[in-house]
């Protein structure tokens, strides 16, 4: 990885990570304790925090400072993070690892792995709604966005689908569908939520320019998580190769092989980094949609 985009991706952890403890040091009732701890094992096991850098580099990208789109950075990532936990789960993907660490449910059994996730939607929600930064339209339009990606329209109806491709086989269209359900619309409102927070809206076409991106490497980044199921170093993953094939996906990996997928994910990233001309200062994303084709977990 190019050492600029390390040096970014790493500061921008830190900064999540410091308002995270900022935010859950004021809710410390030690008799919910268990729900809290089992929020904060998975929200800092250790996770990329890539959509957070989307978040916050649009941000930038569009000349806005930074702080401004911290505590969106930070609502998506505790949602992401909710979704990861009930994706584990022995109703769900049935997986043992995440993040390098036992998953939420092995650690604290299902039933609070349940709540922890249930929590983080709502704190989530609220680290959005209160965004002292922004203006209550600009805080108010972010729930809004954020509802509508997680939603049955989007991440959770990718889930069902991706649940209905355990059972049946899926067509190649229907698998682009799911995928950009799934994964991509987080991805996407992440683009979106920096857009907005340095003042940039859908009349500008940065703001689209955003969301074409973010289309692009969202797909991307999917398939390169299926590719990842089949190649990857679980030591290097910090989660269980195997996982798509033990529980019968349909996955990019039904349909090609992993060069095919590898050249797919490869034109749609020349594709994204051509919707960048706009920006001011995207060197970042440049660099970040690169890393994500090449990246090992
Ligand atoms: C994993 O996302 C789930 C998918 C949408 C493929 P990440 O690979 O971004 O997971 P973390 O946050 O870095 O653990
Ligand atoms: C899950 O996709 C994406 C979510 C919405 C949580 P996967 O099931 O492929 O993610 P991993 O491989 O478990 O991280
Ligand atoms: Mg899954
Ligand atoms: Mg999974
Ligand atoms: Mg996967």
């Amino acid at each position: 990885m190019n050492d600029l985009l390390k040096e970014a991706l790493t500061s921008n952890s830190q900064a999540i990570d410091s308002r995270i403890n900022e935010i859950y040091g004021e809710f410390a009732d030690p008799d919910t304790r268990e729900v809290r701890d089992a929020e904060l094992y998975s929200l800092t096991a250790g996770g990329k925090r890539i959509r957070a850098f989307l978040v916050n580099e649009f941000c930038r990208a569009c000349g806005g400072n930074v702080l401004d789109s911290l505590d969106f950075a930070v609502a998506i990532e505790m949602m992401h993070t909710f979704s990861l936990i009930h994706d584990d789960l022995p109703c769900m993907d049935n997986d043992d690892m995440r993040r390098g660490k036992p998953t939420s449910h092995k650690v604290f059994g299902e039933a609070t792995a349940l709540l922890a996730g249930d929590s983080l939607v709502i704190r989530s929600l609220m680290t959005a709604a209160n965004n002292p930064r922004v203006s209550r339209n600009v805080s108010l339009e972010a729930v809004n966005l954020i509802c509508n990606a997680v939603s049955a329209e989007g991440m959770i109806g990718g889930q069902i689908i991706d649940m209905r491709g355990e059972r049946e086989e899926l067509d190649f269209q229907t698998l682009l569908k799911l995928h950009r359900k799934k994964t991509g619309e987080v991805i996407i409102v992440s683009a979106v939520l920096g857009c907005l927070a340095a003042g940039v809206t859908a009349e500008d076409e940065r703001y689209n320019a955003a969301v074409r991106y973010a289309e692009k490497i969202g797909l991307t980044f999917q398939i390169i998580d299926d590719i990842l199921d089949v190649i990857a170093d679980p030591a290097v993953l910090g989660k269980n190769v195997g996982s798509d094939a033990s529980e019968n996906k349909t996955t990019f990996m039904s349909f090609m092989s992993v060069e095919e997928a590898r050249q797919y994910a490869a034109k749609l990233t020349a594709e994204a980094k051509e919707e960048l001309a706009c920006f001011e200062h995207a060197d970042l994303l440049y660099e970040l949609a690169d890393y994500l084709l090449v990246r090992e977990k």
